[in-house]
């Protein structure tokens, strides 16, 4: 990996992909280990305000501006029973709960959940139990969301304080149903037909829900694309979303594959939104179905076995991941991904919010925000309007696992209403600075509003209790514009970010 050749990215705002759904930044929070018990909820904590949630996580969920949140599980949904989650908090039963291999307390249920949306201003999305429910179960929840009062479960629900409906919208039909571990597990066609009749009975108590149909839970399963395809031709009409989801690694311990890993993001876009076609073309539809990619990031060093089970422990510690400098380039290059194919990805969830496998760490009384932590504010904060189809001219460097792969990876938004860009770029090499010139093709900036930047010498540091700062974005110096062009030169391991003013 050495360079010392000028990359080159051509900037034409009228070069659009699509609009940027706000609904890609958002997050998943799932009964599991310390997210929800000890990271959101945490009534005995001296952070936590009159309903037990901590306030200095709210305000790092709140900065993150998390556009929707996916909740209660994951695997967890699996075998969840809502209805132990609501009502008088001493009613609620203590269950073994077999995902996890946890106890549920059931102190936090659908009303805190809505409740915790509200107070970080965030929409809820809400998944429905296809693993040990009914199809009825499902509709009954519905009913308890988003009926007006005046039946059983809208009546129950005001009971327990909320005579105003909660107005759920967004609903996932179960959680990777195709993998065998999930608790209810079931092949393509039966799940498909429970999910095609569960769709159908929501939508019966509530004809506005937007649902979220299980894809693969990733791309190296055995049925997939097959069970894409299935699933999608089965129930094609009833559903808004088709679900992907994919956790990257770095097991290998190779750094320069690691961070080319964006190659294999968009490859799996292609091939699911390749069944979106075929199966629109097949099925001679009208309808759309877009993609909702409602569980990634980075997981593999907390993966051993007593990662993923909590010894019938209350809110044990399980994939409590630290997140390193090259974890934080690749999620960098995640959501570059998410907005040069934003035409067809309208929703992701970083899978999860706090403690587990997340960009926040809490202990009693004090919270760590992660490496990961930085390009997701970035791009929640920066990325808004159309992405844009850039023309980048970029020395390249040599992969084990992707062959020949471009040293940049970038993005940008055009806020056409704000008169601004947004310009994201990772700088893979290991080793080498890299110099590069931005050109607008189209129109003449002013200036750049914002220059920040994540990079380090080591792509193994990492942010501690000890030394919380030692990996954050940095305000950089930022050019002049002159003549519709700018250059800048790029550290190794970095990620910069650009505002720039039309
Ligand atoms: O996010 C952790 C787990 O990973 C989720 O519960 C499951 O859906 C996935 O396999």
């Amino acid at each position: 990996m050495s360079n010392s050749e000028l990359a080159r990215i051509y900037i034409n705002t009228k070069r659009v992909i699509s609009e940027i759904s706000p609904l890609l930044f958002s997050g998943f929070a799932e009964h599991m280990g310390r997210c929800i018990y000890q990271g959101i909820y945490e009534p005995g904590s001296p952070r936590a305000d009159e309903n037990g949630l901590r306030k200095d996580v709210l305000a790092a969920l709140r900065e993150l501006n998390f556009r929707s949140m996916r909740y209660p599980g994951g695997n967890f949904v699996s075998g969840y029973r809502w209805e132990d989650g609501i009502g008088p908090q001493d009613k609620r039963p203590r269950r073994r709960e077999m995902a996890w291999q946890s106890i549920e307390t059931n102190q936090f249920g659908t009303d805190e959940f809505i409740n915790f949306c509200r107070e970080i201003g965030t929409e809820p999305m809400l998944a429905v139990n296809l693993g040990t429910g009914t199809i009825q179960d499902a509709a009954n929840l519905v009913e308890y969301c988003n009926a007006p009062t005046g039946s059983h479960y809208a009546d129950l629900r005001a009971r327990n304080g909320h005579p105003e409906p909660h107005g759920v919208k967004y609903w996932c039909l179960g959680n990777e149903m195709d993998g065998p571990w999930q608790i209810g597990h079931l092949d393509a066609v039966d799940y498909a037909k429970k999910a095609s009749e569960a769709a159908k009975l929501m939508r019966l108590q509530d004809d506005s829900l937007e649902l979220v149909l299980c894809g693969s839970s990733s791309s190296l399963m055995p049925t997939y694309p097959e069970w894409d395809r299935i699933g999608l031709e089965m129930c094609w009409e009833l559903v808004q979303y088709h679900s992907m989801h994919y956790y990257a690694n770095n097991r290998a311990d190779d750094s320069p594959s690691f961070l080319a890993l964006s190659a294999a993001f968009e490859d799996y876009v292609d091939t699911v939104a390749a069944v979106l076609r075929y199966v629109k073309a097949k099925t001679r539809s009208k309808h759309d179905v877009y993609l909702s990619w409602d569980e990634w990031n980075v997981w593999y060093k907390a993966r051993e076995s007593t990662d993923l089970r909590g010894g019938w422990q209350e809110a044990p510690h399980l994939i409590e991941e630290v997140y390193n400098l090259e974890d934080a380039l690749v999620v960098a290059q995640w959501l570059n991904v998410f907005l040069r194919r934003a035409d067809v990805l309208k929703i992701a969830c970083i899978a999860q919010i706090v403690n587990v496998i997340a960009p926040i760490l809490t202990t009693s009384d004090n919270l760590l925000k992660q490496t990961i932590y930085y390009p997701l504010l970035v791009f929640s904060q920066m990325a808004s309007g159309n992405s844009l189809d850039l023309l980048v001219d970029s020395p390249r460097y040599e992969t084990e696992q992707f062959g020949d792969m471009p040293l940049l990876d970038v993005s940008a938004a055009h806020d056409e209403a704000a008169g601004a860009n947004a310009i994201f770029i990772v700088n893979r090499s290991l080793t080498e600075r890299m110099p590069i010139e931005i050109r607008w093709q189209d129109v003449t900036p002013k200036r750049f509003t914002s220059a920040r930047q994540l990079a380090g010498d080591d792509p193994k540091a990492f942010n501690s209790w000890e030394d919380p700062n030692q990996l954050t974005t940095q305000a950089i110096y930022a050019p002049k514009i002159i003549d519709g062009a700018a250059q800048l030169s790029l550290p190794p391991l970095s990620f910069t970010a650009l505002g720039v003013e039309l």
